[in-house]
């Protein structure tokens, strides 16, 4: 039989919104999918997420709302370990040892950091440092794969830089990442810019009635006559529909736009119809995990006491191989 060692797949969702189908497409989909027992872990980055959020009751209510949408997405505590990266403490023991191998110079190439600069304001050394601890995150559970959108393939790159700078002054104790794009690695918002929770252009995963229907309705398309044959893949619209449904609708839609007669007004109230579909079964689950919130604390709890096992570990040997153990 196959003696091969199974990849580990680790990743993490920041607290910081409402989760929107930019997150379900670009990342939570593929973890759902990506369930392996102790090799596979996914996180609520709740330490990152204090270089945006300042209130605390949010961040417990928001950091709450990232399980609940885990597990009502189908993840399910005995494929994955599911927990809070604040229950893991060890992480920051191990940013402070990454830290002495990690340049400023390459710190101050990080995109949002950078950005917040570039628009004049100040940024704190927790932003600054935001990629230390997404290294120690990733190299903290001896992960292979990271699950992530495009967005985060320069934090995986740099986790893999301060991992070989390590190992190369301190013996081979961090397994270098890989990242791995998700099927869908961009998903448009109701602007067309990319789906953020912070552009205030997201589709929630959980909205429905007459809010979703308003979002659906407000995207941003051409002003093409309905009559004018439409480019489908110029089409906000479209992008958003062909993430879930069949081959067979794509091109029958595909066809609709490309022979004209077929207004965006239409193609709106199919999209609409698709995602009520597709995550009726996801809201299902989640008014009833609602109606057990321990449970939820419980599976967090659990799971955060099998993380913290694996890192307390890697921590072990990082701080032996710099000599503090
Ligand atoms: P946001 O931009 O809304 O704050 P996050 O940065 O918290 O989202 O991203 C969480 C995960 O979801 C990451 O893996 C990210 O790559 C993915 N993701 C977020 N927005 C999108 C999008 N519009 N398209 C594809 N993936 C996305
Ligand atoms: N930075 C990621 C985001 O904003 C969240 C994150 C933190 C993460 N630590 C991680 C993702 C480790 C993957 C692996 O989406």
């Amino acid at each position: 039989m196959e003696n091969k060692k199974e990849l580990r797949y680790l990743s993490g969702v920041q607290p910081s919104g409402d989760l929107h189908l930019g997150n379900y497409f670009g990342a939570i989909k593929q973890h759902v999918e990506n369930q392996h027992g102790d090799n596979s872990l996914y996180f609520i980055a709740n330490y990152h997420s204090l270089t945006t959020i300042n209130d605390p009751d949010k961040l417990r209510q928001l950091t709450f709302d990232v399980a609940l949408t885990y597990l009502s997405c189908g993840l399910d505590p005995n494929k994955s370990i599911l927990f809070k990266q604040s229950d893991v403490p060890e992480l920051t023991v191990l940013t402070w040892l990454l830290m002495n191998v990690t340049p400023i110079s390459m710190l101050e190439k990080a995109v949002s950091y950078k950005d917040k600069i570039t628009k004049g304001l100040s940024a704190n050394v927790g932003l600054f440092n935001y990629p230390i601890l997404m290294a120690s995150d990733i190299l903290a559970y001896d992960s292979n794969i990271v699950p992530v959108g495009k967005d985060q393939i320069q934090h995986i790159e740099m986790t893999r830089d301060i991992a070989q700078k390590f190992n190369n002054q301190f013996g081979e104790v961090f397994i270098v990442p890989d990242y791995k794009l998700s099927k869908s690695p961009y998903v448009p918002g109701i602007d067309g810019e990319k789906m953020s929770k912070s552009y205030g252009n997201s589709i929630g995963i959980f909205d429905e009635g007459k809010e979703l229907k308003k979002k659906v309705m407000s995207i941003v398309t051409s002003s093409e006559p309905l009559e004018a044959p439409k480019d489908p893949e110029k089409c906000n619209v479209f992008a958003l529909y062909k993430l879930m449904v069949s081959p067979e609708k794509i091109s029958e839609m595909e066809e609709n736009y490309r022979k004209g007669g077929y207004g965006f007004g239409h193609a709106k109230k199919e999209l609409l119809l698709e995602i009520e579909n597709y995550f009726a079964p996801y809201r299902e689950k989640r008014k009833e995990l609602l109606k057990n919130p321990d449970y939820v604390k419980d599976v967090l709890n659990e799971c955060g006491k099998k993380a913290k096992a694996i890192a307390e570990n890697t921590l072990n040997r990082a701080l032996t191989a710099v000599g503090i153990n």
